[in-house]
């Protein structure tokens, strides 16, 4: 198979994450017989001080034109005040928009390796926590109008939360779809009982719910949820949420499964083309120190060949080579324990290194 990817490595850490991540892909191609070619993109601070803009025209283009994209991070502090539109968080805002990737999954699963990481009593997390969170991508209060008013001698900030119909029921379906590939159980989330546009998404989804008869839904209010993911995160199979909603619950779970540099995510519409990125940011505190953990990233290469390129075997044999490399005890600064436990301690190159040396065809 020949496909072409647009590599976004982004600020921060990012390059050093993307790299490894690359390297794994490349090793893929090689086991198997494809043919992996990449196409640099810039998007972010960098393009920001490259171009002025965070994502030129021509840099979507390139992303519109691959057969996915692989993101590092994007952001950092030397960008904090730049105005609104011209962050780099906006070209990944536009990124997303531009490709239309309106449904983004996000799994909450906890690698046992790394059981005792997790900040949740032993008790809770051996009950299990693996779930998956689809967070609407492209709508909402991410995309309403911002504008900061003058009004009465101060300074009124206006966002504004916008969902229609259409815009619910395409990620509920995703939603109920991926439940009924999972353990069938659903979990709406919103806050129905203040917002508006959270009871038109209530209403969406227990419409959907009648072509869905195998899968139980629920509704919880996001606060409550906030609350259950720490008390009880085993009763959680799909939870489906708005876009703001789902940013703060994926960082939640993210952190109850031990670091949230092991978790990848996905973002994809209506082809194949997907966005792929771990779900962390670019932590500049640890750029260029060689520490960063870049499996969140590698397994979201791993996502890419299974769910954009068909490549099921690839991808399990990537994810077996990270567990593989766990087992072995090696471990990045985020992930390692207090105590002494038997691990070694390895930066990113090390730790990429290791889960391209474990990496067999399976
Ligand atoms: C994420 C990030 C982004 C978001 C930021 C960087 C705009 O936090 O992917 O979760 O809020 O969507
Ligand atoms: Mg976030």
């Amino acid at each position: 198979m020949t496909r072409n990817i647009a590599l976004i490595r982004g600020d921060g850490i990012g390059p050093e994450i993307v790299e490894q991540a690359l390297l794994v892909l490349n090793k893929v191609a090689a086991l198997y017989g494809h043919t992996f070619t990449y196409t640099d993109v810039d998007m972010g601070g960098n393009a920001i001080d490259k171009w002025g803009d965070p994502l030129p025209q021509e840099m979507l283009q390139k992303c519109l034109d691959s057969d996915s994209v692989l993101l590092g991070a994007v952001g950092g502090p030397k960008w904090n005040d730049v105005p609104g539109p011209m962050r780099p968080e906006k070209g990944l805002l536009r990124l997303r928009a531009g490709m239309g990737v309106y449904s983004n999954n996000r799994p909450a699963k906890i690698w046992p390796q790394l059981a005792s990481a997790s900040p949740l009593k032993q008790e809770i997390v051996d009950k299990g926590i693996d779930f998956l969170i689809v967070r609407e991508l492209t709508g909402g209060i991410y995309f309403g109008k911002h504008e900061t008013l003058h009004q009465d001698g101060e300074s009124v900030a206006v966002d504004e939360l916008r969902y229609s119909e259409s815009e619910i029921r395409r990620i509920g379906r995703i939603g109920f779809e991926s439940a009924r590939k999972r353990r069938g159980k659903l979990c709406s989330v919103e806050k129905s009982n203040v917002l508006d546009s959270s009871r038109l998404w209530k209403k969406v989804m227990h419409e959907l719910a009648e072509e869905y008869p195998d899968v139980t839904l629920s509704d919880m209010l996001v606060d409550n949820c906030a609350m259950q993911i720490v008390k009880d995160p085993s009763q959680f199979d799909v939870i489906v949420t708005e876009n703001m909603f789902g940013d703060i619950l994926s960082d939640e779970a993210s952190m109850i499964t031990g670091s949230i540099g092991m978790i990848p995510s996905s973002s994809l519409g209506d082809t194949t083309c997907g966005l792929y990125e771990p779900i962390h940011g670019s932590a500049p505190d640890i750029a260029g120190k060689d520490i960063a953990n870049p499996i969140g990233t590698i397994l979201a290469a791993a996502m890419m060949l299974r769910y954009s390129f068909d490549l099921a075997a690839e991808a399990d044999a990537i994810e077996s080579a990270v567990s593989a490399v766990l087992d072995q005890g090696y471990r990045t600064a985020d992930i390692l324990p207090d105590q002494a436990t038997g691990c070694i301690k390895v930066g990113c190159k090390e730790m990429g290194r290791l889960i391209i040396e474990n990496l067999t065809k399976g």
